[in-house]
């Protein structure tokens, strides 16, 4: 029955985001459900909203699920936000109490540089790295990731800006994915689009998320 309940939101959640002007969020939660991951790792928690999300709809299969949130949480500020064209956090104790009761929870707080190393003897089904958008933590994240990546592991990325050429050199997951191996993982460009007024370049950007799977 419960299950039913989360396979019932989840695709309310699609239809929603589909809907929206951040539709991109729509290829997460379906691509959860497409391969049913039961450890989900996330590289920037922000308020916990997209990390409930895919724990919902993981558990369409799943009764147990693990989650493993990377943030800066309270370490973030004014610099880091601009260096890393970011957002601002809740706290870790809020994100906790939000999301204790939907699956076992490890939250990790500092930056990803720090962190993702601390993570030890652990292989995940799901990674969506979307924490800090700087080109050289980007790559950092992905680097440091692979330690975590098995056969068929999906890892999606956010920000794959599409229409400017000079924002990708310092911003986005551009750079990073193009380089990914072709033989060793499978990779494209997601289907929906979404825009965003950037201040970087005084311009309406837009951008999409990026799919890789480990062969
Ligand atoms: C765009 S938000 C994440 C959005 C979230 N994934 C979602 O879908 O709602 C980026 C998050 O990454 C975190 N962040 C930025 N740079 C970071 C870094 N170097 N290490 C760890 N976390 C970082 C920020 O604190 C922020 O919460």
């Amino acid at each position: 029955m419960k299950r039913i309940y989360y396979l019932i939101l989840t695709l309310y959640r699609i239809l929603k985001y589909l809907l929206s002007d951040t539709k991109r969020y729509a290829n997460i939660l379906f691509f959860v459900l497409m391969y049913q991951p039961k450890k989900i790792l996330e590289i920037g928690v922000y308020t916990g909203r997209r990390a409930k999300e895919m724990i919902d709809a993981a558990k369409v299969f799943n009764n147990k699920i693990e989650y493993f949130g990377f943030d800066l949480f309270e370490m973030m500020n004014k610099k880091i936000l601009k260096e890393e064209m970011s957002k601002i956090p809740n706290s870790k104790k809020n994100i906790y109490s939000k999301l204790r009761k939907s699956a076992k929870i490890r939250l990790f707080k500092g930056y990803t540089d720090n962190t993702l190393p601390k993570l030890k003897n652990t292989k995940v089904d799901f990674i969506f790295i979307d924490g800090g958008h700087a080109v050289k933590t980007i790559n950092s994240d992905w680097i440091k990731c692979q330690k975590f990546i098995k056969k068929n592991t999906i890892v999606v990325f956010d920000d794959y800006y599409l229409n400017d050429s000079r924002i990708i050199k310092k911003f986005g997951c551009n750079i990073v994915v193009n380089k990914i191996s072709k033989k060793l993982f499978e990779k494209r460009l997601c289907k929906l689009t979404d825009s965003f007024y950037s201040n970087y370049n005084n311009k309406v950007l837009q951008y999409k998320m990026y799919y890789v799977r480990k062969k």
